[in-house]
């Protein structure tokens, strides 16, 4: 709960919330104003252990605005998508306070003003989901600060869309909902991290430079243009959702791995088919798609699968009885020494070392 001040005029409550990878890509929307997606997405949540990003928020009656600082630097509180989350989060205590529950006496006004202080613990310009992890994290901070439970990744999503996945440890899908006011738009855990113990996460920087298109303006510009996007989203997707969850289910790596890389490489077919076309993955990007393909029938068995968001960073799926023998493979074939020992921006580096990365073992914690 919120800690509060001697005087009780201020409160304060610190979060951290998770990074989530997805393997049912979400790109393309049905409504932009309350984020709704074209199709419903699933991810695996990553252990806080070595991605999070932690936010402290506090009230008090000395405030005179709303303000926010990201990574150190004050930002601009007047983002659209910030002050929707605000405004939900404050209408949503405003109404527990009017329905007369006394516990609500022991948590703060609702019409103080707020300071949001966020800071990520991994380089927010690597594009590694820093946005999902974001507003989950200020969306769980503010309902522990007024003392509101259940439903919330229903506020997250109107942060960024992906951000609804990271208010669930574990297996996660978002389900896209029907309704036009996005009440049904979802995300929900269909298994927690402890479902699947040897699973691991590897991630491959191949660039810490920023993306040339960012999710938003990207996805956009695919629902307008891409008649692959739409034969996805009506066809494909529904299908893969009930086989990912099927191969959740069983721990069944091998039908994860191949759904996992063909959703990875039809994302970014819709790029590609996109108008004008978005290019995402680089030729270090597709050198490490050949290699797991390689290493993979070199093993007569898929022990490893990749996936790609909006960027060149390969996220790597695998069990951990292979992580050693790939990380191997993968200093091999990027070589540490040839690629420096700093950050250079605009050329490759690798690995960084990959990081390993367990499922993550709980919901954004205080
Ligand atoms: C490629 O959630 O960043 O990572 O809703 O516009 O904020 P907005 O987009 P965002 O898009 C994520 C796209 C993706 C795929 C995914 O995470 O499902």
């Amino acid at each position: 709960g919120p800690f509060m001040a001697e005087d009780r005029n201020m409160a304060v409550v610190t979060c951290s919330a998770p990074v989530n990878i997805a393997v049912i890509k979400y790109w393309g929307k049905r409504d932009e104003e309350a984020i709704l997606p074209i199709n419903s997405s699933l991810s695996v949540t990553l252990h806080q252990d070595q991605l999070k990003t932690t936010t402290t928020v506090a009230v008090s009656r000395d405030f005179k605005e709303d303000r926010i600082w990201l990574n150190g630097t004050e930002d601009n509180i007047t983002h659209p998508r910030l002050q929707t989350c605000l405004r939900e989060i404050r209408r949503l205590a405003r109404k527990r306070r009017n329905s007369g529950d006394e516990n609500c006496n022991t948590f703060p006004t609702v019409s103080y003003k707020v300071h949001i202080c966020s800071a990520n613990n991994f380089p927010t310009a690597a594009g590694l989901a820093s946005s999902a992890a974001g507003y989950a994290c200020l969306v769980y901070a503010l309902a522990k600060l007024y003392g509101l439970e259940g439903e919330l990744s229903e506020i997250a999503r109107q942060g960024s869309g992906s951000a609804c996945r990271s208010m669930y440890g574990g297996f996660v899908q978002w389900v896209m909902g029907e309704k036009t006011d996005g009440s049904d738009s979802i995300a929900q855990q269909i298994k927690p991290e402890s479902h699947w113990p040897e699973l691991r996460v590897l991630i491959l920087v191949v660039s810490a430079e920023r993306k040339p298109v960012g999710s938003t303006t990207g996805m956009q510009t695919s629902v307008k243009t891409s008649p692959l996007l739409k034969h996805r989203a009506e066809k494909i997707v529904p299908e893969r959702m009930k086989e990912m969850t099927e191969a959740i289910q069983c721990r069944d790596f091998e039908s994860f791995a191949q759904i996992t890389m063909k959703e990875s490489n039809q994302f970014h077919a819709t790029c590609l088919d996109t108008f004008p076309p978005i290019f995402y993955l680089n030729n270090i990007s597709r050198r490490i798609i050949n290699l797991v393909h390689k290493y993979n029938s070199h093993h007569g068995e898929t022990r490893v699968a990749y996936t790609f968001d909006a960027g060149p960073n390969a996220v790597i799926y695998t069990l951990h009885q292979h992580v050693e023998e790939f990380v191997e493979v993968v200093k091999h074939f990027f070589p540490p020494e040839e690629n420096g020992g700093h950050i250079r921006y605009g050329r490759p580096r690798y690995p960084p070392p990959p990081l390993v990365l367990p499922p993550q073992p709980s919901r954004p914690c205080p």
